[in-house]
């Protein structure tokens, strides 16, 4: 079980995750969050953490999985002030606060692929699935992270085991849940998508894993190949296609081994 004394312990933070929820089991963090957003006003940077998580929710529909009591499963409460097309850039920002933290734990192999993956090795081991949606208050975000940290390959359904990883499944030791989350809370409080985007523009495309490589690009029904050169100021995908820049703010990359 995640041990509320240790996280504290290990939080230096202002205000990220300094308002603490904790539920032992629910079907989704980012689904409760919002809810309790209708009854109460919350502060910035709440959190809210569960130990086991039986209905996640993934980009584009799909479901995320995650062992009981192994992994981090949460949801943060952001009110950034950023227009709806510079959104983009708070999951930007959580994916390389989620690297950094690794990197403060002293792991450096994690990369991001864009929008919002966390990989070791083209396996994923985080992800992140940001929704924007107006309270009383103005308009907020919850960023809903799933990170695999001690769990266990062999013990994951079959359908996941060729493309995902762990913390744990990577070097062979248990993570300290509660310090791993400390870390990447500390991190995210460094940067400011609304001051300062182009500090997290720049950090994430040094922690790219296709930078400068040519990518399948997913979108909708339609298969794209193009060369990815990087992010807009908004956090936008820019691929060359054909020889011409091509700027897309939503859709999915897949490694084109023919070229990497
Ligand atoms: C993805 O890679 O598709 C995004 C995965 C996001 C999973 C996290 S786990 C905590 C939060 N609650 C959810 O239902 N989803 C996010």
């Amino acid at each position: 079980m995640f041990n509320r004394e240790l996280y504290f312990k290990a939080l230096i933070t202002r205000t990220l995750g300094r308002e603490f929820r904790y539920i032992p089991r629910i079907g989704s963090t980012n689904d409760l969050l919002r809810k309790t957003c209708a009854t109460e006003t919350l502060p910035e940077g709440t959190l809210l953490l569960t130990d086991h998580q039986t209905a996640g929710r993934g980009r584009a529909g799909r479901r995320w999985y995650s062992g009981e009591n192994l992994n981090l499963t949460f949801s943060l409460l952001l009110y950034p002030q950023l227009s709806m097309e510079a959104s983009g850039l708070i999951s930007l920002m959580a994916g390389v606060a989620v690297v950094d933290g690794f990197r403060a734990g002293g792991f450096f192999q994690a990369g991001l692929k864009w929008p919002n993956d966390i990989l070791i090795s083209g396996r994923k081991i985080g992800g992140i699935l940001a929704e924007r949606f107006i309270t009383g208050h103005g308009s907020a975000i919850i960023v809903g992270i799933g990170i695999n940290v001690n769990e266990d390959l062999a013990q994951m359904p079959a359908d996941l085991q060729a493309s995902t990883t762990s913390l744990f499944s990577t070097t062979g030791k248990t993570w300290s849940r509660e310090k791993l989350l400390a870390a990447i809370l500390l991190a995210m409080e460094s940067y400011d998508p609304t001051t300062a985007p182009a500090d997290i523009l720049k950090v994430w495309e040094s922690y790219c894993t296709h930078a400068g490589k040519t990518v399948k690009f997913n979108r909708g029904p339609t298969m794209l190949r193009g060369l990815f050169e990087g992010l807009t100021d908004r956090g936008c995908a820019r691929i060359r296609i054909g020889g011409k820049e091509q700027i897309f703010s939503s859709g999915e990359i897949e490694f084109d081994d023919t070229d990497n």
